[in-house]
């Protein structure tokens, strides 16, 4: 090997160990707000969607469990971060004046949450997979959960998150424009159990 070569072969060594020493997440990739986002006011948007407070009745629906955590772009966790989400109910209907979908609204599904993060960025919410619903006559959405996550000197986050393993992920424009990086950020994982759970992590930028 020349001089030059071996030169360039441990010039290039650094550098990727030079990245390596560096590497950050990239933040959240943002995606629209949609139309949909609550109008009305609701005394109740704590952590559990499936039900209204005091009352006995649940949402219709497939229960799950949503662990999250907000972190910086360094994974340091972002303590008390306002996570507020909102997501149509199980038939694919959001509780919108301007939601013509024709399924049914479930007047037991919450349907919107505000929650902080805890000390370790953590939040948890406990909802209904949510349906698929039409855009137009030839879409269809995939199952999602919109977010908007702020924190004082960090960029507010709007975007949404998906579920894996659904077939509608892959005809989905909004997800398929991203890269496959960024698509892995905003499918959520699942860890199987008697009530299925989704780990969802969200990486703001610093100001
Ligand atoms: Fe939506």
């Amino acid at each position: 090997m020349s001089n030059r070569r071996r030169f360039m072969k441990m010039a290039s060594l650094g550098s990727l160990f030079a990245f390596g020493a560096k590497a950050q997440q990239i933040p959240s990739p943002t995606q629209i707000e949609g139309p949909f986002y609550p109008t009305y006011e609701q005394k109740d948007k704590d952590f559990d969607l499936t039900k209204f407070k005091g009352s006995q009745q649940s949402a219709k629906g497939t229960i799950i469990e949503v662990f999250g955590r907000v972190l910086d772009l360094q994974g340091k966790p972002i303590e008390n971060a306002t996570v507020d989400l909102w997501q149509a109910n199980a038939a694919g209907r959001y509780r919108h004046p301007h939601d013509d979908n024709n399924a049914p609204l479930d007047p037991n599904f919450q349907g919107w949450s505000i929650v902080p993060s805890g000390k370790k960025g953590e939040f948890k919410f406990k909802t209904i997979l949510p349906g698929a619903y039409p855009i137009g006559k030839k879409r269809l959405r995939p199952p999602h959960i919109h977010f908007k996550v702020s924190k004082k000197d960090y960029h507010e986050l709007t975007t949404q998150m998906y579920f894996p393993g659904q077939d509608l992920n892959k005809k989905d424009n909004l997800l398929q424009r991203l890269s496959k990086k960024e698509q892995d950020l905003l499918i959520a994982k699942k860890i199987e159990g008697k009530i299925p759970r989704y780990e969802f992590s969200i990486y703001l930028k610093e100001v």
